[in-house]
């Protein structure tokens, strides 16, 4: 049975730690203190923790598909508002991937079902740079997209109010907009990250 692989794997690796550290989950269990919060994409080949070296306990973690921050998604922003409140993280990490299916989805001029509706804000930031994207080959139109739609993603975790008003109330955090390339396993930080409200001074 393939499952318990998995379960085997579990006891191994658990085993490992315990070996390395023996009070490494009594202390987890406890209490968790991560500075991350990471917002990613579903895509099984990006995990968080691995690609990024981190281990259990260092960073909150959503995940949709294409790292969508939308303001009506109760989901993401209950996920924002206890990373920020409640367990204070220091830096907001929205990393995108090249090559990302839901971007390509969301270029493409054709139906894919209930997902379409999830990335209409994709389509829509498509059609505000279509200048640019339309005379690229399809590829690279994809990959200039998914680069768009993280700088604009961290714009949104920017622009709610959980951020606003941790700001106002002087809390350090920073919005960093982060993409991935799976064919070397690589992060490439996208811009400059947000340390601060950004009012109506940039746009995606
Ligand atoms: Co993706």
């Amino acid at each position: 049975m393939k499952l318990q692989k998995l379960l085997d794997a579990n006891k191994d690796w658990a085993e490992s730690i315990i070996g390395g550290d023996p009070h490494f989950f009594q202390r987890l269990a406890n209490q968790q203190t991560p500075e991350y919060l990471w917002i990613g994409c579903s895509d099984s080949r990006v995990p968080a923790n691995q690609i990024t070296g981190l281990a259990p306990g260092e960073v909150f973690v959503h995940r949709n598909v294409a790292n969508i921050v939308q303001e009506t998604d109760f989901n993401v922003l209950a996920v924002l508002q206890y990373a920020v409140d409640v367990l204070k993280v220091k830096h907001i990490i929205v990393c995108g991937h090249y090559g990302c299916g839901g971007v390509r989805a969301a270029l493409e001029n054709t139906r894919h079902g209930l997902i379409d509706n999830w990335l209409a804000g994709i389509r829509s930031l498509h059609r505000r740079h279509l200048d640019e994207l339309s005379n690229m080959p399809v590829d690279a139109a994809v990959d200039r997209l998914c680069e768009l739609n993280v700088t604009a993603q961290a714009l949104h975790v920017a622009r709610t109010t959980i951020l606003e008003d941790a700001w106002e109330r002087g809390q350090k955090i920073s919005v960093h907009s982060w993409i991935y390339r799976l064919d070397n396993g690589r992060i490439k930080p996208l811009a400059e990250p947000i340390t601060q409200a950004c009012g109506l001074t940039i746009d995606s």
